[in-house]
């Protein structure tokens, strides 16, 4: 098959996994930024992502590795790796070679936990992390629901996944909005803030969607975007919602899309129904979003119009995290 994508893996932020899900002593293997990984929690509760093979003889860390202290340990002859990727024990020889020692002998990535997720810092050239991601307070307050969480893998880009964001007139087509979103996209440095009013169809007490045209409540979106890899968005009608969406490239021609949803524990019942209505609606919206992005290509000079939406001013901005 031909590659639909000419283009390199962005650098940024990327959400790997749920911290609650890795576990002290915890080891996994990963398929991220077209490399094979290895993501572990060592004993004192630091999480750390690896290149997944031994700089020994080759074996995969993540089948079979196990945590030793703040080391993983090679399943093949027991070599020790710490989360920078420096060999700290080879158990049974009288000193650690000189090719591996005091050396990042397997690739390591700078790992942090926030809003709930554990991170990775992806650059092709190894550079140190050039901007951060928004700690967010509704995701670290007991006042807000456990996440509530959606995942796709599908063949497309990242560019293109936060396009559709820019893209006005799709919301007209693919999303059956009554009309254009009207709204402000602000683009500064890796940070692009969007606020949005549209008319959505109505949602009932039961939560169920109004589609026959005639209803429409008025909905604003507050869009916080940084990097590729990271947005948070809030939903306010009635009620608010609010969404972590999260990004991750496999490789250069598919992408890991999570959409992670929270709403204040205490409202009424109704609004709280109203609430998840919205959220089976925005996931119905990116399934009907998914069809278009797995066949469509990327033109480098489309023919746009004067109503399609900042996507010229999306796309430059989109240019800073090419290496
Ligand atoms: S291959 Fe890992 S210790 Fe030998
Ligand atoms: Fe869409």
């Amino acid at each position: 098959m031909t590659k639909r994508y000419d283009k390199a893996i962005p650098f940024g932020w990327y959400a790997i996994d749920y911290s609650d899900s890795l576990k002290a002593g915890d080891v996994r293997p990963v398929e991220y930024f077209g490399r094979e990984l290895v993501l572990f929690r060592t004993e004192s509760g630091e999480a750390s992502l690896l290149g997944a093979h031994c700089p020994h003889l080759g074996a995969h860390l993540g089948y079979g590795g196990i945590v030793k202290g703040e080391s993983i340990s090679c399943p093949f002859h027991a070599w020790e790796f710490n989360g920078e990727g420096q060999c700290t024990s080879v158990p049974y020889a009288k000193r650690i070679p000189p090719k591996v020692e005091g050396k990042e002998c397997v690739p390591s990535y700078p790992v942090m936990e926030r809003n709930q997720m554990i991170w990775a810092w992806y650059h092709p050239k190894g550079e140190a992390p050039l901007f951060d991601i928004d700690d967010v307070p509704e995701l670290q307050s007991d006042e807000w629901t456990p996440l509530d969480t959606y995942d796709w893998k599908i063949n497309t880009i990242i560019q293109e996944t936060g396009e559709n964001a820019a893209d006005m007139a799709h919301f007209i087509t693919v999303h059956g909005n009554p009309g254009m979103p009207q709204g402000t996209v602000e683009m500064e440095g890796p940070r692009r803030v969007t606020d949005f009013d549209s008319e959505a169809q109505s949602i009932d007490e039961q939560g169920n969607v109004d589609m026959s045209g005639e209803n429409h409540d008025a909905i604003h979106l507050h869009s916080v975007g940084v990097g590729p890899g990271f947005t948070f968005q809030r939903f306010s009608r009635m009620f608010d919602v609010v969404m972590m969406g999260t990004v991750t490239p496999i490789n250069d021609q598919t992408v890991h899309l999570r959409f992670n949803f929270s709403v204040p524990r205490k409202q009424s019942e109704d609004n709280a129904m109203m609430a998840t209505g919205t959220v089976h609606e925005i996931v119905r919206q990116v399934e009907q979003d998914i069809p278009i992005w797995e066949h469509k290509v990327y033109l480098d000079d489309p023919a746009l119009c004067d109503g399609d939406g900042p996507i010229a001013k999306y796309r430059k901005w989109f240019q800073q995290f090419y290496a």
